[in-house]
């Protein structure tokens, strides 16, 4: 019979290794890492909480689009009933005036290209 103690020990010892670099910047704190970012306006909160638009603002982007282009509503309700006029340009942009230093600083990190600016108008940006 197999030796299930020993089986257990040397499951426990393989899954600490592959999981080590997970971790390893836990411990670390790295695992929360983003660059560092510019806020230029003076509101203090986005549309809904910080850490659901970090997740989730390419859904909340394309609900956006879908329910403008596909609806005609423009209106969005945020978190705590503030009302929103659904566009990349004017709203998400009209608060991320510096669009180099935030969207793109971490784009560029994570190593995403959004398409959205062959059409849509970026911001203006002093350099
Ligand atoms: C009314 C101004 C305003 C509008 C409009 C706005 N934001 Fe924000 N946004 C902010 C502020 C202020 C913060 C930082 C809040 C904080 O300090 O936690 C933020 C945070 C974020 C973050 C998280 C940054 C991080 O630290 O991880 C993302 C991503 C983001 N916004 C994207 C967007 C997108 C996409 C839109 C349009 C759909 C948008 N924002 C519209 C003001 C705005
Ligand atoms: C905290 C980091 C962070 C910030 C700040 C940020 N993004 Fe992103 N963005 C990401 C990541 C990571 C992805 C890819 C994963 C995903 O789709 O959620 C992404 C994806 C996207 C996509 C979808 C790209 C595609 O090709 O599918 C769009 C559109 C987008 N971001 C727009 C914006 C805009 C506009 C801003 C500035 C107002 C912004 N993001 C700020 C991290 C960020
Ligand atoms: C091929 C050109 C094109 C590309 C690429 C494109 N869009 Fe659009 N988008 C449009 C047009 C045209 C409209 C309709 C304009 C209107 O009715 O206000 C629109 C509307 C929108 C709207 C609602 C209205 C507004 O003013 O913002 C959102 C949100 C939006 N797009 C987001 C995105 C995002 C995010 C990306 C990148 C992932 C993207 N679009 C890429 C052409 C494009």
């Amino acid at each position: 019979m197999y030796d299930s103690g020993k089986i257990i020990t040397g499951l426990i010892i393989f899954l600490v290794l592959i999981t080590f670099p997970t971790w390893y910047n836990l411990v670390q704190g790295k695992a929360s890492y983003v660059p560092e970012l510019k806020i230029v306006t003076k509101e203090k909160e986005c549309i809904e909480p910080t850490p659901y638009m970090r997740a989730n603002h390419t859904e909340l982007l394309t609900l956006w689009r879908e329910s403008v282009v596909r609806e005609g509503d423009r209106v969005y309700v945020g978190a705590g009933g503030k009302k929103y006029i659904m566009s990349l340009q004017n709203t998400c942009m009209n608060c991320h005036s510096n669009k180099t230093e935030f969207c793109d600083r971490c784009h560029n990190y994570s190593a995403v290209t959004p398409n959205c600016w062959d059409c849509h108008i970026a911001p203006k940006e002093k350099t």
